[in-house]
C-alpha cells in the first residue's frame, strides 16, 4: 500500500515541503510497510482545467504540461492514502492546488478512483491564524466530491489536520505545535489506510 503527498508551493524546498517532508517521515518512521511518494509541484508547468470534457471517458487530459505524468502515479491501485500540503494563500489554497485538484476530476469521472482512499490535508499559513483551517476544509471539499475518506490530525489534537506557522521567528521547523499536528496527521492517514487498504 503507498501513500501519496502532493506539495502545493511554487516555491521548491521551502515551508510547504518541509511541512509535508515531516509528516511523510511520521509514515515511513512508524509504519514500515507502507510506501511513499511526494508529488512536488513546485516548478512543475500546471494549468487549470479547461472544461473540454476530453477526460470524460479516458484517464487522459488534452493539455500537454506536467499532470500527464502525475496520472501514472495517482492511477496505481496500490494508492491508499492521499495527503495533500499547500501554502494559505488569501485565507485557502494556492492556485497550483486548486489546479492540481480540478485536473483530479478524470479519476472521478472514470470509476471514481479516490473513492474510499484515505484523504488528509495540512496547511501553512504566514501568519499564526492566517487561514490554515480554511485552506484545509476547501481542500477537503474537493476531497469529499472524489468520495474519499477524511481524517484530521488524530489524537491528541484530532481537529481538522495540519496546521503549521511559516512566520515563526525560527522558520517552520520550530513551530512544534504545527509539526505535531503535521506528525499526527501522517500517523492517522497512515492507521486508517491500513485498516482499509493494508
Ligand atoms: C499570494 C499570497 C497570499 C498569502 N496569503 C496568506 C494568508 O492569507 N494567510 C497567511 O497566513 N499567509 C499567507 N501568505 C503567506 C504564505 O502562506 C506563507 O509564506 C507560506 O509559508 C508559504 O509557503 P512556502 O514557503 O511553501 O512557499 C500568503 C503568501 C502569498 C504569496
Amino acid at each position: 500500500m503507498k501513500i501519496i503527498g502532493v506539495s502545493c508551493s511554487p516555491r521548491k524546498g521551502k515551508t510547504t515541503r518541509v511541512s509535508l517532508d515531516n509528516c511523510i517521515r511520521a509514515i515511513t518512521e512508524n509504519f514500515p510497510e507502507i510506501q511513499t511518494e511526494i508529488i512536488d509541484l513546485a516548478g512543475m508547468d500546471l494549468k487549470g482545467c479547461v472544461a473540454c470534457g476530453g477526460c470524460a471517458k479516458i484517464l487522459e487530459c488534452r493539455q500537454k504540461d506536467d499532470f500527464n505524468g502525475i496520472i501514472p502515479i495517482l492511477e496505481d491501485p496500490g494508492v491508499g492514502g492521499l495527503i495533500v500540503a499547500t501554502p494559505v494563500y488569501l485565507g485557502t489554497m494556492s492556485s497550483q492546488c486548486k489546479a492540481f485538484l480540478d485536473r483530479t476530476v478524470m479519476f472521478r469521472r472514470n470509476g471514481f478512483l479516490f473513492r474510499d482512499m484515505v484523504g488528509g490535508v495540512l496547511a501553512v499559513g504566514g501568519f499564526r491564524n492566517g487561514g490554515q483551517e480554511a485552506a484545509v476544509l476547501h481542500v477537503q471539499s474537493a476531497m469529499l466530491v472524489h468520495d474519499m475518506i477524511l481524517v484530521g490530525d488524530g489524537k491528541p489534537g484530532s481537529h481538522f489536520g495540519g496546521t503549521l506557522w511559516s512566520g515563526h521567528p525560527e522558520g517552520v521547523e520550530n513551530d512544534g505545535p504545527g509539526l505535531n499536528t503535521a506528525r499526527n496527521l501522517g500517523q492517522r492517514v497512515a492507521q486508517v489506510a491500513l485498516k482499509i487498504h493494508g
